[in-house]
């Protein structure tokens, strides 16, 4: 059994892959720390309580990072992801609470209680990781495994020409990362724009798990409308759920070893480079993909759900 830290900000995608974590047999969901991105902060947390309280999962949630580390506050996209995280899903108030623990703190303390025994999946911007990094750099060392949804090597991006969002909303948070010498599998653009979920996948999920499944099809209407608002009309990508599932699958992917660079500055603010020149210990990239097989366990796993 896997035992998974989750850093998010949910997300119609975070949300899948919260869900995915939570029906896979294979993962023990350990604790969730929440970062902005999608949704403020505050959604963010609220967001990942209402997803464990819905699919009966008892773990702690701590709030983290409300901006990023060097670059000032922005406003979330609302168009990707709706006003509230979940499109068109009612925003609800979840019974329980966040813990009185800031994310970093958090991810600092589960670690040293249990070096070598968790997997951190990274699924919004890097902030959160990057302070627990600054603040005891053997964090690194501490994890099982690091898979980071984010950065692009040959795919371009998907927020300017350049950059993966998740990259580009916190740059500096995320070359600390790189730098770190953690166990990183980069699970980007170059993989997750091949996995594509389309309406009639969802509608299987929700046939067979009416509940969960019903309310990832509702999430996933808003999330295929902008998709074919850029021209996209064959699904959504997979993006959280594939890094989720690479931390488990990690055979359905093929991996090359190379040090990133990550640009800080100028209008590739947010590029991830292969650059063994960079001084960066090499990490593992995501460059190649069983996207039908991956697809293919997205939607089984969550057709257990109730
Ligand atoms: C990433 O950006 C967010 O909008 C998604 O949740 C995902 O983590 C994809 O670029
Ligand atoms: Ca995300």
């Amino acid at each position: 059994m896997m035992r998974v830290l989750i850093d998010t900000d949910p997300g119609i995608d975070d949300a899948m892959a919260i869900y995915w974590a939570a029906a896979a047999p294979e993962i023990e969901i350990a604790g969730i720390t929440t970062v902005f991105g999608n949704v403020s902060s505050r959604i963010a947390g609220r967001n990942a309580l209402r997803l464990l309280e819905a699919a009966g999962v008892e773990a702690p949630v701590a709030e983290g990072a409300w901006q990023p580390l060097v670059l000032p506050p922005f406003e979330p996209t609302w168009r990707i992801h709706g006003r509230e995280g979940f499109g068109t899903v009612p925003a609800e108030l979840p019974a329980g609470k966040v813990v009185d623990e800031a994310a970093d703190d958090m991810l600092l303390r589960m670690t040293a209680e249990a070096p070598g025994e968790l997997t951190l999946v990274a699924l919004g911007p890097l902030t959160n990781v990057a302070s627990a990094l600054r603040r005891d750099p053997d964090f690194a060392g501490r994890l099982a495994g690091l898979v980071i949804m984010g950065g692009s090597v040959d795919a371009g991006g998907n927020i300017t020409p350049h950059a993966e969002a998740n990259l580009y909303h916190d740059p500096h948070a995320a070359e600390i990362v790189f730098a770190s010498g953690a166990p990183i599998r980069m699970v980007g653009l170059d993989v997750t724009h091949q996995i594509l979920c389309a309406a009639s996948d969802f509608a299987n999920i929700a046939h067979r798990s009416p509940v969960i499944g019903g309310q990832i099809q509702e999430m996933s209407l808003h999330y295929l409308k902008f998709y074919e608002s850029v021209g996209r009309f064959d699904g959504c990508a997979l993006h959280d759920p594939a890094a989720m599932i690479a931390a488990v699958a990690p055979d359905l992917f093929e991996w090359r070893k190379t040090p990133i660079r990550v640009v800080t500055e100028g209008e590739a603010s947010g590029r991830t480079l292969a650059d063994p020149a960079c001084g960066a210990p090499p990490v593992a990239v995501a460059m190649g993909v069983d996207a039908d097989a991956v697809r293919h366990r997205f939607i089984e796993t969550l057709a257990m759900l109730p």
